[in-house]
């Protein structure tokens, strides 16, 4: 969603906050705007599109002066996404300009209060409304200081002046008018704020909405995810919801918004390099992402699988529990249905999935005891959160699954298994579901393992899945270059298609989901997927020579019902690309075959995920950043 990024150190802050927004572009934006200090004057730059376009307006312009800046890349939630709806937003007056994250949800009733009291606004957005309640705050706590006609709009060349002489009184009396607006502003933001008042200090401020610190030497960051500072920095501290910062080059300073006392905070060393944020010679990040799997694998696999057993300490202190309810959206929710099978049958655990946006819009029964196992990549999934947090109302033990450290969801889960797949850049996930699919399989060998089980009921015996995982990264690393071949002719063969169906059955079925998801979002190609079962229960309907199947399916008990379906699809000379295990015998149009493994999911996976990275390149998409979405979806 949004990135946001803020510099207060010695250096040129205006080249900082580009390169952070740039680290950012793979949230997904459709503006960009940055606001800074120059010789005490508040400047201000925003454009509509792609930061090239923010770049070639600042190259008019002198900043290098500039040592304190803020930068902000927006995805349109209130008003269209043109260039005075942009970030930064800044005050009526010129007192001071805010970056935001989130939604202020009593925007129109705060809007008419100020418009009364004589506001004008530029932009339809929340976050101007958000910038002027700021400023009304800090002209009363004026007018209270300095008398009447103190207000900072009438005056702000002398303000600038008196704040020169005795700055910590500017920096008490921003503070409580920062305070006093948020306190005001319901909803979710992460907000951060320039203003010429207190030029050598940013404010910061988080509520359901990411920010963290980047503590420099000399200098200090503050952003919506790390790579933004992640060159300069690896030391971060986590802002909690409303908690309020206040950076300058020397020093940092983290304070309560209800109390105003000053709070301790933890730093956290980051483990990841700046490599692990760049393509590394790759046309894309996804591409990136993709073909570093058999990596995440073993990253993913360190240190916990030990003689034979499954280690996982982060589980030391919960109970093995009697039902599971997993909650998820998009690709994390695929990894979580697809797991559902091994949880079953492994751990002997009646598991339920569902899409964390709607289970938390209903009145959910939840059975005693029943653990809630959350995933995300991100951590920050709003909605995933909001799940998150009614259950832990309701009393229940949390379980997370992210791959983002220190994410919302890890602070706020009871325990939390951290992916440890590094940073996922491109939009579309990939190998964050393949690695949240290697934890789902240990937990569940884990579960049983805890619980004495022996293999008797399970598809896959516990020792078979451990041998299997171990061997997958080598596997993995020698099947990817023709994966990728494969993938790229059958992309070039199909691109003429409009709409796909992706069919699955068993373990089959949240990878042929998957398969529908990645095809659409980056090639925009409609695709559409079935459990194989219901194919024949409507969607069948739609076969004809130009609509293909993509059928995925494995050397299991389910084969010979996936053949059956293939044949359907085929006597409606519907054309049919089987991804299947060398062993599964079907005549189709384009076979594609995997090798026999005892997991032949984390093969097809990559497979899948290859043929929609193919289909967007040839097809000219933005691979990285497909139109209209955003890497984390912090908004409901
Ligand atoms: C699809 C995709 C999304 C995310 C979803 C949840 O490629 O990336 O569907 O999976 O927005 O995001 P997280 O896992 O961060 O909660």
């Amino acid at each position: 969603m949004c990135g946001i990024i803020g510099y207060c150190g010695r250096r040129p802050a205006v080249p900082l906050v580009i390169e952070g927004l740039s680290r950012l572009e793979y949230r997904g934006y459709d503006s960009s705007g940055i606001a800074y200090l120059q010789a005490r004057r508040l400047e201000l730059v925003r454009a509509e599109g792609k930061l090239a376009m923010l770049e070639n307006k600042l190259a008019e312009r002198s900043s290098s002066l500039a040592t304190i800046g803020i930068g902000h890349t927006r995805w349109a939630t209130h008003g269209l996404p043109v260039e005075r709806n942009a970030h930064p937003h800044r005050s009526q007056n010129d007192a001071l300009a805010i970056v935001h994250n989130g939604i202020i949800e009593n925007y129109q009733e705060l809007k008419d209060v100020l418009s009364s009291e004589g506001y004008v606004f530029s932009s339809d957005t929340d976050t101007e409304v958000l910038a002027n309640l700021i400023s009304f705050e800090l002209d009363s706590l004026l007018v209270e200081r300095f008398g009447q006609g103190a207000e900072f709009s009438k005056k702000v060349e002398e303000y600038i002046e008196k704040s020169n002489q005795n700055s910590s009184i500017f920096i008490e009396i921003m503070e409580e008018a920062f305070s006093n607006a948020l306190k005001k502003a319901h909803g979710a933001y992460a907000v951060v704020l320039l203003s010429p008042m207190i030029p050598q200090n940013i404010f910061a401020a988080r509520l359901a909405a990411p920010l963290l610190l980047g503590i420099g030497v000399g200098e200090f960051f503050v952003a919506s995810d790390v790579p933004a500072f992640l060159p300069y920095t690896k030391d971060v501290v986590f802002l909690e919801d409303k908690e309020i910062a206040i950076l300058s080059d020397s020093s940092y300073e983290v304070k309560s918004l209800e109390t105003g006392h000053v709070v301790k905070k933890e730093i956290h060393h980051i483990p990841w390099d700046i490599q692990g944020a760049a393509k590394d010679g790759h046309k894309h990040f996804m591409l990136k992402e993709i073909m570093e799997q058999p990596k995440v694998l073993r990253d993913c696999l360190a240190g916990r699988v030990q003689d034979g057993k499954i280690v996982l300490p982060e589980l030391d202190g919960i109970a093995v529990p009697t039902r599971i309810r997993i909650l998820a959206c998009g690709t994390s929710y695929n990894a979580g249905l697809w797991s559902q099978h091994y949880l079953e049958s492994l751990a002997q655990i009646p598991v339920t999935v569902e899409i964390a946006s709607e289970f938390r819009y209903r009145k959910p029964l939840l059975s005693t005891g029943e653990l809630i196992l959350v995933i995300s990549q991100s951590g920050e999934t709003a909605d995933t959160l909001g799940a998150l947090r009614l259950c832990k109302e309701r009393g229940h033990t949390v379980l997370g699954l992210c791959n983002v450290l220190g994410s919302s969801l890890a602070r706020e889960a009871d325990a939390t298994l951290y992916t440890q797949a590094g940073p996922e850049i491109s939009v579309a996930s990939t190998k964050a579901m393949l690695s949240q699919m290697v934890l789902l399989l240990l937990l569940s060998s884990y579960w049983g393992q805890r619980k004495n089980l022996y293999d008797d009921n399970a598809v896959k015996t516990r020792e078979t899945i451990l041998q299997g995982l171990i061997s997958l990264p080598a596997v993995l690393d020698d099947l990817l270059p023709a994966l990728r071949k494969k993938a790229n002719e059958l992309a070039r063969k199909y691109a003429f298609a409009h709409s796909f169906f992706y069919l699955g059955r068993g373990l089959a079925y949240a990878l042929a989901l998957e398969g529908a998801l990645k095809l659409k979002e980056l090639s925009y190609i409609h695709a559409e997927a079935y459990a194989s079962g219901e194919m024949k229960h409507g969607p069948i309907a739609l076969i004809e020579p130009d609509f293909p199947t993509f059928v995925v399916a494995f050397d299991d008990e389910h084969f010979p019902k996936v053949r059956s379906g293939i044949l359907e699809v085929q006597s409606r000379q519907g054309k049919v690309i089987a991804l299947v295990q060398e062993n599964c015998h079907v005549e189709c149009e384009d076979m594609w075959y995997l090798p026999e493994t005892s997991l032949p999911e984390f093969l097809a996976l990559p497979a899948m995920q290859l043929f929609s990275y193919e289909m967007a390149d040839y097809l000219g998409k933005d691979v990285d950043q497909p139109r209209n979405l955003a890497k984390s979806v912090t908004v409901e």
